[in-house]
Formats: structure tokens, sequence, C-alpha cells
């Protein structure tokens, strides 16, 4: 054991009386708009993060008022899946309380930003009204479980995503203090009910992120995730599937000691195992995780500190039988399927590009007009996928053309026709928002692509599927160490340009330019893409192509993340 202090958030765990803080009483004090510091850590823990509008942060200096605070909440959606219900009603939610958007996670969750604090407890309990909720969505546990969207499949994917809910179901915490603050629940006074089994008083060292995914797609990235399940399919029939751990992308830039980090696929479980292999998982991480630094807390540092083959070991101790071994698996891509597709049922879906996954409506085009008229009259159901796009999902044959209407009225239908490189980009909030970001991102990343394009057309790439993600801040919410080409925010208008990520998500990039200009990002680009176009070899993919000839080493694992950068990367003195 490390003789260091444990980090000030495992203190504020112990004290919170399983995760109730003085909660209620801070919503109570209607004298400012924010929560005490600890607070604001344990309310992640209830699915909301307290914010301020940093647009407004100048203004207000000067005029000496305190900072815009408001929350946002997260909405657990396990596997992504919404009714229409539920999309009326975090719809409805978005204008009554928030800013009236619905973002679309790369995480399959919905966020509504901009909620006042006397607005935060009418707003999660109408979240539980609605039957969804946002406890775990946030903070030290495991966070909403992912489940890929696969229409194609649909019988190995029902099965998958009913593994994704049951996983989610197990893992959620069992305190008490979430129904207490925001629901009025009862106030339980025996302690007996307040144990819980799988965490402890101290929940889990940091974050911990699950996802399933069923070949051949990896939209969920599960090399980015914790834990993750690869969906075997013998014969037609659910196998099984692989067990993968310790992926995890968030870093601090200048601090080589954090780096983004691959998971390893380490064996494989019958579909009986999958609740106990996540349950065993979660338990090795919560009593070998470092608990003294929280840059150093994730799964990944655990495993990369003391080896695959331990942890590998460790868990079958935990588990009392041995995973089996791996078996061969492809994934060929981690995009989406845009547009129509229709299942082996005859089933059909309709996957909606939404840029950034804000759903909004702006001046010729309201999609989020269109999006709740289609909600009134769906029968099916609505999944978000991890790239952060929706599918409005399960149209039977006989409903189609009223849906079909819609997009049509609203301006949906070609919602897909750009070009694949805007298709398959991602970018996180970052500004106005989160406290953490260091650029633009969301409000930045749709203007590059659009530059980008004009050359894309010229060297005729407008059809070739290239993945680009923009984060405001290294910490890696839109995943942009696994992009073929990432930029990940250092400053204002400020970029670290990464590239050559694996197109399915299975190898992390390396640094190419730190600190870019935005003005520079379209000259840097602009000729290694028309080298591609006119050197590229027959399915070459972009990613593949920059390694080969030489703009950057391939990334093998999170260690040598750093290393072997060449030195034209970094800005001359
Ligand atoms: C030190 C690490 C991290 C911290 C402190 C952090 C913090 C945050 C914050 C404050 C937000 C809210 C932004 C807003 O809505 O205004 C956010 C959003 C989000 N984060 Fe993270 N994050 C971290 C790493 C990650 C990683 C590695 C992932 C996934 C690979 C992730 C997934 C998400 C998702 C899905 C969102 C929702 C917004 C979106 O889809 O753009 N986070 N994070
Ligand atoms: S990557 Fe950074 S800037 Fe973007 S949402 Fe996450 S914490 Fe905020």
């Amino acid at each position: 054991m490390s003789d260091k202090p444990l980090s000030a958030n495992e203190g504020i765990k112990i004290r919170s009386n399983y995760l109730r803080g003085t909660i209620a009483e801070g919503l109570a004090d209607l004298s400012t708009g924010s929560l005490s510091e600890d607070d604001q850590q344990l309310i992640k823990f209830h699915g909301s993060y307290q914010q301020d509008d940093r647009d407004l942060r100048p203004d207000r200096r000067k005029h000496k008022l305190d900072k815009a605070y408001s929350f946002m909440i997260r909405i657990r959606l396990p596997g992504g899946v919404a009714t229409p219900q539920q999309w009326i009603e975090t719809d409805r939610m978005a204008d009554e309380f928030a800013n009236g958007t619905i973002k679309l996670t790369t995480r399959q969750a919905f966020q509504l930003h901009g909620i006042i604090k006397s607005n935060l407890k009418r707003t999660i309990r109408e979240i539980n009204d609605a039957a969804m909720d946002s406890i775990a969505a946030c903070g030290d546990v495991n966070r909403n479980v992912m489940c890929n969207p696969n229409p194609h499949l649909s019988s190995i994917h029902a099965e998958a995503l009913r593994a994704a809910q049951q996983i989610s179901d197990h893992l959620t915490p069992q305190t008490r203090a979430y129904h207490e603050i925001w629901l009025d629940g009862e106030k339980v006074e025996s302690s007996e009910e307040e144990v819980e089994p799988i965490y402890g008083r101290t929940y889990l060292p940091r974050k911990f992120k699950i996802t399933i995914a069923v070949p051949p797609s990896n939209d969920v990235d599960i090399y980015a995730n914790d834990l993750s399940f690869i969906a075997i399919v013998e014969d037609g029939k659910l196998a099984g599937y692989n067990v993968a751990v310790g992926g995890g992308l968030g870093m601090t830039h200048g601090v080589e000691a954090t780096f983004p980090r691959i998971a390893d696929v380490i064996g494989f479980c019958t579909p009986e195992q999958v609740v106990d292999v996540a349950e065993k998982v979660v338990m090795v991480q919560r009593d070998f995780g470092d608990r003294t630094d929280r840059k150093h807390a994730r799964l990944k540092y655990t495993i990369q500190d003391r080896g695959v083959a331990w942890f590998a070991a460790e868990l079958n101790r935990y588990l009392g039988y041995d995973l089996g071994p791996v078996r061969d698996f492809v994934f060929t891509d981690n995009g989406d399927r845009f547009g129509w597709t229709t299942d082996e049922r005859g089933v059909h879906h309709y996957t909606l590009f939404v840029q950034g996954g804000r759903v909004v409506d702006t001046p010729g085009y309201p999609m989020r007009t269109g999006l709740r008229e289609i909600a009134k009259v769906h029968q099916g159901d609505f999944r978000l996928t991890a790239n952060q796009n929706l599918m409005i999902a399960n149209i039977t044959d006989e409903r189609r053309a009223e849906i079909e209407e819609l997009l049509v009225k609203y301006g949906m239908a070609r919602s897909h026709e750009r070009s694949a490189l805007r298709l398959a980009s991602i970018a996180c909030v970052a500004l106005p928002t989160c406290a953490l970001a260091l650029a633009e991102a969301e409000r930045y990343l749709p203007d590059v692509i659009t530059v980008l394009e004009d050359e894309l057309e010229k060297f005729g790439l407008r059809h070739d599927s290239i993945t680009i993600r923009m984060t405001g801040c290294p910490n890696g919410c839109g995943r942009p160490f696994l992009a073929e080409i990432g930029f990940v925010g250092r400053g204002p208008d400020r970029y670290n340009l990464y590239l050559g990520g694996g197109h399915a998500g299975q190898r992390l990039n390396k640094l190419y330019r730190q600190d870019l200009d935005a003005s520079d990002i379209l000259p840097t680009l602009s000729p290694i893409l028309e080298a591609y176009a006119k050197e590229r070899e027959e399915g070459e993919k972009f990613g593949d192509f920059v390694i080969r000839r030489g703009y950057v080493t391939a990334t093998v694992q999170g260690d040598d993340f750093h290393a072997n950068i060449k030195p034209e990367a970094y800005p001359a003195k």
C-alpha cells in the first residue's frame, strides 16, 4: 500500500454519508446559485455538474456580479434507448428548465444545460417521473452502460442490450440519498439499508465506464472504456463475450505520467457470466485502484502499473473461475450507418446525423421540432448512438411513410447527405459551459470541417470516411485520441493536432503538431489530404496512410503515446 495521503475526494466521499453531504441544505439556500465545494463533487454522483456561463464571465466580473451559475444534468439511458414519451418529456424539460437544447452525448446519454439551482430538484424529479434517472451518470461509480445500436443483427443486439441493462441495474448505487434529496423519499434511519454491497462507503477511486459492442461495428469505441464486452456470434447465435479491460482517454497536457490507453482483450465469458464479470472487474479496481492521486486512479493505470497478466489472474481469483480464451472478432469501423436500414425482421430504422449531438432548432432547420413531431406518432423507440447521432428505430412497414413524411417536412430526410468527414465527426461540449475547456470544440469543429470540405472536394475525397474529433481539453470526452484526425484544445484558438488513429478505433493517434493556431489547420492538413488522395493504396484508411508515409509513428499502447514524436511537432522556440 502507498503511504501517500488519500486524495481530497476520498475524504469527501467518506464524510458524505453515502453521497448525501449537505446537498439538500445547499439546494434550500437561495442566497447563492452555487453549492459548497464538497457538494459540487458529490452532486456528480447524482448526475449533475455545477457550471457557469463562461461567455458571460468578463461582463459579470466587470459588474462585480457572481458567476452565472447553472447546472448540467446528464440523464442515463442504458444502451442509449429512449421511448417516444421519454423523448417528449426531455424535449419539454429542455424548454422549461434548460437552454432549449438537448445534447446527445458520446456515451449515449441526454444532457440538459443551463438549469438554475432553484429548478434542479424539480427537473430531476420530472426526469424520474418519465422513468429515467440521473443517478451515477457522473461520479466515481459505474456510469451509463453503452451498447451499440446495430440494426443489422437485431436479435443479437436485443440480447446485448438486455445485458447492458442488467449490468446497469446491478451496478447502480444502492444509497437512498438520491431518493431522499430529489424525490422526497423517506429518510431511512437504519444503517443496514445503507450498505453499498459492491462499492462500499468510498465508491470507486475514479469514474468507471462499461460498453457492449456487437461486431463488426465498434461505434461505442470499446477501446476507450474501462470494461467492454465484445459479442461473439457463432452459427447465428450469441456464444458469449470477449472481455476487454483498461481503456481510458483522459490525460493532462504536459504531464507525461498521464496518457490515453486502449483496452486489452483478456478473455471470454458466457452470456450468463456477464453481470458477474462486470461486478468483479469493478471490485478489483475498487480494491487496487490508486486513491491517492485522481490523475492516476482509473483502471487503465492499475493495469498499466501491475500488468495485464496480473489483472487477469486477480480477476479470475475474484470470480472463482477462469475466463475462457479470447475468440476471434473483427471490427471494421467506429462510425454510424446513416439513413434507412432494414433489419433481419424487415423492421426499419432511420439514423439521423446530428451535428455535435446538439438537438436544436435553427433558422431553416427545425430539427428539434421535427423530432418532437416524430416522437408524437412514433411507435418504436429512439436509439442514441455513441457518435452523438440519433436512430429513429423500430419502424414497421405500415408506419414508415408517416415518419418519412415528417423527415421531409422538417428537412431531416437528407441529413446524411454531407461529406463523409462531417458524418464521422465528434465534438465535445467545451465552451461555454464546460469549466475545464481550454478552447472551443462544439461551436468550432463544424467551421473547420466546412473549410476542409473544399479541399476534400478538390481531391475527390468527399465520400471517404475519415474520423475527425475535437475536444476543448485533453480529458477526452469526445474521444479525440482515437480519431484519425484529432484536435485537442491547448488555449484559445490553439490546438494540438494528432494523426494516425485506427479507423475502427483500435489504435491511438500521435501528436503531429503542438499548439497549432486555428488559422494553420487548413494549410497543415491540406497537403496531407492531397497526398492521401494521390498515394494511398487500395482500401487504405487515412490513419494507416499517415503512418505508412511517416507523418507520424504508430502509437502501440498508452505507454508510448508520448514517445517517438517527431521534433517538428513542436513549435520553434
Ligand atoms: C479527467 C477526465 C474528465 C473530466 C474531468 C470530464 C469532465 C466533463 C465535464 C465537466 C463535462 C460536461 C461538459 C458540459 O456538458 O458542459 C463532460 C462531458 C462529457 N464527458 Fe467528460 N470528462 C473527463 C473525461 C472523459 C472521457 C475520457 C470520456 C469518454 C471517453 C468522457 C465522456 C464525456 C461525455 C460523453 C460527455 C458529454 C458531452 C459530450 O458528449 O460532448 N469524459 N466531461
Ligand atoms: S473534453 Fe474537456 S472541454 Fe470537452 S467536455 Fe470534456 S472536460 Fe470539457
